[in-house]
């Protein structure tokens, strides 16, 4: 009876799994904070992007670690950067994977072929510049004092090369997280000037300044020195949520999303109330790593405890969850039909 009356329910094709692929790596590196969760070779990060297609997720998400960082980023859009490698990578380990599940007839859309998951790539400076910004910085002169700011406008020009880069490599749907003003506008029309019209835009659009990014910051060997308060939002405001969301879709955002999930599951709810596109959740790193904590400790229930809080960011309103445990959750949702 709980069965059929479920209001809610998880489908792997609504997960998509963030990746994070590391420059000139030997083995997987395993991050400490998020038990579970590697840094990816070249190789590794294939194998993962088959075992998302087999277990019928919806996406991946992909997130490079340079060799060589610089003040601009140099590598963010160079055609050979890791980020590029690594979508070209997912892309073939996702047609691989297709075959492999139609008997080696091709998934290219028959009604009984395996679906891959779609390539989304991280569209953003962090990982790539020296300093771990968002974006370039600038001094900026205010009176008598010198503040170092992140460029706004200057870092659209590096967001625009870099999604069209990523668009080449062959990304299906590219994911400014930067929060700069005016990214989506300046993404959307740098893919259709080079003839990727057809490549999606997923908005990072209400990104709050959280502690609950901590891990990420060992995934990606961030080099950041304080935060990111200039560009990313106040944890207390929900009507400027909703109002960065509209400013993205205006611009010309395919789907919008709402980071971190958990704790603002009200924000969600505000926007997917009210999107005319699909609305995405992250899952993010500090999320994870507190239930893992939790559960090494045996003060949680793993798994009952990983299911709740994903049920509860699909209540809330996602169409589209990001989470580390993407493919263990496809895993358990199989093993339940
Ligand atoms: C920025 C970016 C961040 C995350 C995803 N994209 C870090 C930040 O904004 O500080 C965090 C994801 C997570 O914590 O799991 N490129």
């Amino acid at each position: 009876m709980r069965r059929l009356v479920a209001e809610t329910r998880l489908h792997p094709a609504d997960l998509v799994l963030p990746l994070f692929v590391k420059e000139g790596l030997a083995e997987p590196h395993p991050i400490s904070s998020m038990p579970g969760v590697v840094q990816h070779t070249e190789a590794t990060l294939a194998e993962a992007v088959r075992d998302a297609t087999r277990a019928g997720l919806g996406g991946v998400m992909l997130f490079g670690i340079p060799a060589l960082r610089d003040a601009t980023g140099t590598e963010a859009d160079a055609e050979d950067g890791i980020l590029q490698r690594g979508i070209r990578i997912a892309r073939d380990a996702v047609r691989e994977a297709e075959a492999a599940g139609t008997g080696g007839t091709g998934g290219t859309g028959g009604t009984s072929g395996r679906v891959g998951p779609v390539v989304m790539a991280d569209t953003c400076l962090d990982e790539f510049t020296d300093h771990g910004h968002c974006g370039v910085l600038t001094t900026r002169h205010d009176g008598s004092r010198e503040a170092t700011v992140v460029d706004n406008d200057a870092t659209l020009e590096r967001y625009a090369t870099m999604a069209v880069a990523q668009a080449r490599a062959g990304a299906d749907v590219v994911a400014p997280s930067g929060m700069m003003d005016g990214q989506v506008g300046v993404i959307r029309a740098a893919l259709d000037e080079a003839g990727f019209a057809d490549v999606g835009i997923l908005a990072y659009s209400a990104k709050y300044a959280s502690a609950f990014y901590g891990p990420f910051r060992e995934a990606v060997d961030s080099a950041l020195q304080g935060d990111r308060r200039t560009y990313q939002m106040d944890a207390g405001n929900a009507r400027e949520g909703r109002r960065e969301a509209d400013l993205d879709l205006a611009e010309g955002a395919d789907m919008v999303m709402v980071k971190p999930a958990g704790s603002y599951l009200d924000v969600l709810a505000a926007v997917a109330g009210t999107s005319p596109v699909p609305v995405a959740a992250y899952q993010v790193s500090g999320e994870y790593a507190m239930i893992e904590a939790a559960a090494s400790n045996g003060w949680i229930d793993r798994r009952g405890a990983i299911t709740e809080s994903v049920l509860g960011i699909r209540r809330a309103g996602a169409d589209v969850i990001l989470t580390y445990w993407a493919t263990e959750i496809a895993g358990w949702l199989r093993d339940e039909t």
